[in-house]
């Protein structure tokens, strides 16, 4: 399979974004870091979505990216039910940004002398909220959804978010600070 429907494989939420223009950007991004990486689109489904949990955690980095994008989806459907003018959310914008925030991870990881994928030198220097923005740039992917990669993890809380990079920020981290306390309440 091609790296493009490889991607279109990984990601049917892609249909979600209506402008045309802005979802092959969206796409493009992912090709070209799946050409880049170590991981294959297959590593995706396979690999846990954090190391911080230990090795017998069974939500995948897919499982995790995919539940991000649908909380954050809903999520925004619904912000626009009930406040209407009064806080529009984008939805392109959102889907996006949602789709796009951990694109970066697949630059931070390298293969250690057994193969395996560990972070490597470059994640260490460039987390994936920076590298994620690098490579969209290069697909030409607008500056309001840069934002939402550039803001969705902790770096971005020395940023004014934008509306939809706020949403993308919970949805993420709703789906992640659960799993870090229940490890931290078994060590305790
Ligand atoms: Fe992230």
């Amino acid at each position: 399979m091609d790296t493009h429907n490889e991607v279109l494989k990984l990601w049917p939420e892609l249909d979600w974004i209506k402008n045309e223009e802005l979802r092959s950007k969206v796409t493009k991004t992912w090709e070209l870091a799946l050409e880049r990486s170590v991981l294959s689109a297959d590593d995706l489904n396979i690999i846990p979505f954090t190391l911080l949990c230990g090795p017998d955690l069974k939500v995948t980095f897919m499982d995790h990216k995919k539940a991000v994008v649908h909380i954050a989806y809903e999520s925004g459907l619904k912000m626009n039910q009930f406040f209407k003018d009064e806080l529009p959310v984008d939805m392109d914008v959102l889907v996006s940004g949602a789709i796009l925030a951990d694109v970066g991870k697949l630059l931070e990881y390298e293969l250690d002398e057994k193969g395996k994928a560990v972070q490597g030198m470059y994640g260490k220097y460039l987390r994936h909220p920076f590298s994620g923005v690098s490579l969209a740039e290069e697909c030409k992917v607008p500056a309001e959804v840069c934002h939402i990669i550039a803001t969705h993890a902790g770096e971005g809380d020395m940023v004014k978010r934008s509306t939809e990079a706020y949403v993308v920020h919970h949805a993420d981290f709703m789906t992640f600070l659960p799993f870090k306390s229940r490890l931290k309440k078994a060590n305790s």
